[in-house]
């Protein structure tokens, strides 16, 4: 088991009419509120006409930034952080799923000084201070609302990056699974690919944790028994707030005790299939994670099968990555680019861009001769 520190400073609010205490929790910090939200479904399922609400109770100044895309963008950073900036703000609140949230997370650090945020992804600049962030999470899937990452995209670098820092780290985040009622069934299960697939980065990083291999797989196993469920039962409010929990505990922290880090190469590839073609993050997570299973059945056997055996009950390396794959499929994710896109000669693209980005993970490095015998094995 490897050191570790545990930290996290998210105050957490779970369940049913949670956001009653917003207003009150975001007064603590001043009235001069940025809004952030993205491309309009919170003004369709009322959650914005109750956030208003909320900062009416407070006599809130509000200023508002619409339109961050789902991979978000950086010009919509640094468009949202000069607003916030030119206005003063005391406070950020987030409204939305990931995108929101990571956008939200970079505006924070962003409104103190005067730079681009992706200053903070190329390493130029270090953030030394941040406007506080709330966050009312609507989508589960990406475990931001209680950990210390945001991922950004760049077109114009051709990268889309994760940045960790303490400093980015939600003062107070709120999940009501109600308001997941109306995120749309390939949405829903998309973003149960993506919580899965943050429990297998974890236990194929380094360090043995047993303790920490244990939670991935309670984790894991609990959004199998209820995640084919929630897709027949949108609206059941036990089966979001299941799935809604394991997202959340899937990425914040607890699955990495003992470990010396995750791996993240699934990701890593899995980001360039969603800054070329948007593929929706836990799409691309669903393409990638059989082939890369496949391409390293020799090398990670013994942790394959174990993995295979204590979520899936099955015995072998092959039956367990076939058990990914039906269980993606039974949750109605792709597990081919192909399923989702036309034609091959996009795939030169996506190879040029995998190696421009050296994509791979912190222990499972891959060349580029690597990424064209994974990227034939996803196609
Ligand atoms: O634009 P809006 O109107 O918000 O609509 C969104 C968007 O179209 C919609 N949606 C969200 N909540 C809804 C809803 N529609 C109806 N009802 C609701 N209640 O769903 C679409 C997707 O939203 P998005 O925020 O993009 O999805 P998700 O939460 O999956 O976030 C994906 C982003 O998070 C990053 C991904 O790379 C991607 O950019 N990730 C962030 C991580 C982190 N910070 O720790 C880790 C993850 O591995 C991931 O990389
Ligand atoms: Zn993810």
């Amino acid at each position: 088991m490897e050191n570790f520190i545990a930290y996290n400073p998210t105050k957490l609010h779970f369940g049913k009419g949670v956001m009653d205490k917003l207003g009150e929790s975001i007064s603590g910090f001043g009235k001069r509120v940025l809004l952030v939200y993205g491309g309009g479904s919170i003004k369709e399922n009322g959650i914005y006409d109750k956030v208003i609400d909320q900062l009416k109770s407070i006599h809130a100044d509000v200023f508002e930034y619409a339109g961050i895309k789902p991979n978000p963008i950086v010009e919509d950073v640094d468009a949202a952080a000069r607003l916030g900036r030119e206005n003063n703000v005391d406070a950020i609140l987030a409204v939305g799923g990931g995108s929101v949230i990571d956008s939200a997370k970079i505006i924070s650090i962003s409104i103190p000084v005067s730079h681009s945020g992706w200053d903070f992804y190329s390493g130029e600049a270090k953030p030394q201070e941040a406007i506080p962030l709330i966050s009312v999470l609507t989508l589960a899937a990406t475990g931001t609302e209680m950990n210390h990452f945001a991922v950004v995209q760049n077109k114009a670098t051709q990268q889309k990056l994760g940045f960790a820092s303490e400093l980015i780290f939600n003062k107070h985040s709120f999940l009501d699974p109600e308001n997941t009622y109306s995120v749309s069934r390939v949405y829903t299960a998309y973003g149960i690919a993506d919580l899965m697939v943050h429990c297998t980065e974890a236990y194929f990083g380094a360090g043995e944790a047993t303790l920490s291999d244990k939670i991935v797989f309670a984790i894991m196993k609990d959004a199998i028994e209820h995640g084919e469920a929630l897709l027949h039962n949108l609206n059941d409010y036990d089966l979001r707030a299941k799935i809604m929990y394991d997202a959340t505990m899937a990425l914040n922290m607890i699955t990495m005790h003992g470990r010396v880090s995750g791996d993240w190469g699934v990701h890593s590839i899995g980001h360039i299939l969603s800054l070329l073609y948007d593929t929706p993050h836990g799409a691309s997570l669903s393409i990638v994670l059989p082939a890369w299973l496949k391409f390293h059945k020799e090398k990670l056997a013994e942790r394959i099968a174990f993995i295979g055996k204590n979520v899936f009950d099955v015995d072998g390396v092959n039956e367990t990555i076939s058990a990914f794959e039906n269980f993606f499929k039974s949750v109605e994710c792709p597990i081919r680019f192909s399923e989702i896109t036309k034609g091959n000669e996009m795939k030169d693209e996506v190879l040029k861009t995998m190696n421009l980005n050296k994509c791979g993970g912190y222990i499972h490095k891959l060349s580029d001769e690597d990424h064209k015998v994974i990227l034939d094995l996803f196609w």
